[in-house]
């Protein structure tokens, strides 16, 4: 899978990007980053990417132009065929913003099917509406505004590779994941010591009985 991020920060991305299981995925060629600064496609000899609104009010707009400029420049990098065989998209182009659809497993489900994704991270101001033409989706991460869509592109990013096959180790990560996409969380966990400050682990856990065992965490993610 190929992630596409077009923003004005692309330093916001380096940690995250190359740090634990994101950076693993990317050493295991399960998945490619490339951030797109959006300051390159910029209008004139001062790379302009914003303007006042039209109609007046605070702030600043993001410009159509460098935008869309952006985002073909990333459509013209992308490796899949826009459909497969079965006519399923295999590439998105997805717009950050708080007015988007609301982001959940589900979602990170269906985008980890995808062979390329585009996020494109607009400013809290705002971004001329025409851009909504150029995208396939708008995402929001929740019912509150963030100063950019930086760290919701991280969100997504961080929830969609984890389910690209083989970044997660272990056969048991993708059934534990069947639970968590019907709403129902996982089972509580404990390890070392047996007893913290009088807080003790579960006997059952330390029985040795794997039926008990899956019989108690399937009662534990049920009440949860
Ligand atoms: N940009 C600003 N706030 C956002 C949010 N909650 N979700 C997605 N993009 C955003």
């Amino acid at each position: 899978m190929k992630i596409q991020i077009i923003t004005l920060f692309p330093e916001m991305f380096e940690g995250v990007l190359n740090t634990s299981m994101l950076w693993k995925a990317q050493d295991k060629k399960l998945v490619e980053y490339k951030l797109i600064n959006l300051r390159d496609f910029g209008i004139g000899p001062r790379k302009q990417v914003d303007d006042t609104p039209y109609g007046g009010g605070d702030g600043m707009v993001l410009r159509p132009e460098p935008l869309v400029a952006a985002i073909k420049a990333a459509e013209s990098k992308v490796k899949s065929r826009p459909f497969d065989k079965l006519r399923v998209k295999k590439s998105k182009v997805i717009l950050m913003t708080p007015r988007g659809k609301k982001f959940d497993q589900a979602k990170a489900r269906k985008l980890s099917k995808l062979e390329d994704i585009i996020l494109v991270c607009a400013r809290y101001e705002g971004y001329d509406e025409r851009v909504v033409e150029f995208v396939d989706e708008e995402i929001s991460i929740g019912n509150y505004v963030l100063t950019g869509g930086e760290l919701p592109a991280m969100v997504v990013v961080d929830a969609v590779t984890r389910l690209v096959p083989g970044v997660l180790g272990g056969e048991t990560s993708a059934e534990k994941e069947s639970f968590s996409e019907a709403g129902i969380v996982e089972y509580p966990q404990y390890t070392r010591p047996e007893e913290y400050r009088s807080l003790k682990v579960p006997e059952v856990l330390l029985s040795g009985h794997h039926a008990e065992i899956a019989k108690w965490r399937q009662q534990q993610q049920t009440r949860k």
